[in-house]
């Protein structure tokens, strides 16, 4: 068996221009190694201004397997540090997110840190008078770190020095987030209710790659939104559709639809589907909302944003977004085949409630652990997961429509049913994992 630790060779011979190997999804120490290289050298999602808006508010978070908190500052900036107590490596705190007040305590010891990681006080502090601590790394207190940028509210983290800086990292991927913004009244979003937490028994990669898999909807989802797509069918062409039948069809268009939809690929393994249109885009009017719109950007702007209804959009590698439902899923791999998709919802400021309850049912109705359609996803992931297990075959085909011109990069604008967005991903994967290797 191959063994992958200290073998950049050995990992980069994974990914082939059009097919990946098995052992990506399957191999514990691909996995370990991901965790250790992959997910520490990329720009990952760690949450929302609008989850932390007033001083010592605080998320926790993993990423790479680090524990890590993201605190609002006093004077209304945002640090992110390691969530390890700087004594005995204690967590800090154990929630997913809170207010500390003024500092951090330690539940072990009671050592405190402010809200920017220094030291504060440790109980019976002068029994470390005349000793190293202050010259080692706990006497400085919570690790730092300093890779964080902000946009339009979202807040990202690199944890090594290595990789690019954020803005030629994502480039003009942003151009989804921004039209997420845009959508609101306002020019701003905010997380609205809780988060929807889906386990799937799969490696994280199956479910990334599915974002812009535009071939599996009509089959996978046959048995879901085909029903609902069946029960609508003999009512009359005019009559007003209920929202989840309006939510639930467009997964079964054809397979020409999705072509027509559209692709697009960045460098960095980003990419969104629904480049002319989208399975969104046929929502019925909110007349509230376009008035809002238009009162705030005019006709022609509120139609310019409007007119846009991006399918999903991959932010490699841990935050998938859907502009036009105002809904993101975040992905948090726990083994190498268990990973907990996070769901969560957006209200648009200064929209009306109408647009909340629609996102909130698109989650309910697809993204959820209730969900009807999200199941037949996580039931191909299994199949999957289970089926790479066989002999005889240990490659992934990712041929469809591959075209070697395409490993030159940049920005391709392709159809909606091209493999590319996946294979983009691998040779992204690649460079990231073997970087600091
Ligand atoms: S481990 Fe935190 S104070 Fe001891
Ligand atoms: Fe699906």
């Amino acid at each position: 068996m191959t063994t992958y630790l200290n073998n950049p060779d050995a990992v980069r011979a994974l990914v082939q221009p059009d097919r990946v190997h098995r052992d990506l999804y399957i191999n514990q120490e691909i996995f370990h190694l991901e965790q250790t290289h992959f997910f520490a050298n990329t720009w990952n999602y760690a949450g929302h201004e609008s989850q932390i808006p007033d001083a010592g508010d605080w998320i926790s978070n993993d990423i790479g397997g680090r524990p890590l908190l993201v605190v609002r500052q006093a004077d209304g900036s945002i640090k992110a540090m390691m969530n390890r107590c700087a004594h005995k490596g204690s967590r800090l705190v154990s929630a997913p997110s809170g207010n500390t007040g003024k500092h951090f305590r330690c539940p072990y010891h009671a050592w405190t840190f402010k809200t920017d990681g220094s030291l504060l006080a440790i109980p019976l502090r002068n029994a470390y008078e005349n000793t190293r601590l202050n010259e080692c790394e706990s006497g400085k207190g919570l690790t730092g770190l300093t890779h964080l940028r902000t946009y339009r509210g979202f807040i990202f983290l690199k944890i090594n020095d290595a990789g690019p800086d954020f803005e030629t990292y994502f480039g003009d991927s942003l151009s989804s987030i921004d039209n997420m913004a845009d959508r609101s009244p306002q020019g701003e979003l905010e997380i609205a209710g809780g988060c929807l937490r889906f386990m799937h028994h799969c490696n994280w990669k199956m479910f990334v790659e599915n974002l812009n898999d535009t071939m599996h909807p009509m089959v996978a989802h046959e048995s879901s939104a085909g029903t609902a797509k069946a029960m609508w069918a003999d009512k009359p062409s005019d009559m007003e559709k209920p929202m989840a039948i309006e939510q639930f069809a467009p997964f079964m268009s054809d397979y020409k639809f999705f072509d027509d939809m559209g692709i697009r690929t960045y460098d960095n393994g980003h990419s969104f589907t629904g480049v002319h249109f989208s399975i969104h885009s046929k929502y019925k009017a909110l007349p509230a909302y376009d008035q809002a719109m238009q009162a705030r950007y005019g006709a022609e702007k509120t139609a310019a944003i409007l007119g846009i209804a991006r399918h999903n959009t991959v932010y490699y590698p841990n935050l998938t977004i859907k502009g036009a439902i105002q809904s993101i899923r975040v992905v948090k791999p726990i083994a190498v085949d268990r990973t907990l998709i996070e769901s969560w919802t957006f209200r648009l400021k200064g929209a009306p409630p109408e647009l909340l309850q629609r996102t909130a049912m698109y989650n309910r109705l697809i993204n959820s652990p209730f969900s009807v359609v999200g199941h037949d996803d996580l039931h191909a992931y299994k199949g999957i997961q289970a089926g790479l297990q066989a002999s005889g075959n240990e490659w992934v085909s990712l041929h469809r429509n591959f075209d070697e011109s395409e490993i030159r990069g940049g920005e391709i604008t392709t159809g909606g049913t091209n493999e590319l967005p996946m294979r983009n991903q691998y040779r992204s994967w690649s460079r990231y994992m073997t970087e600091t290797m």
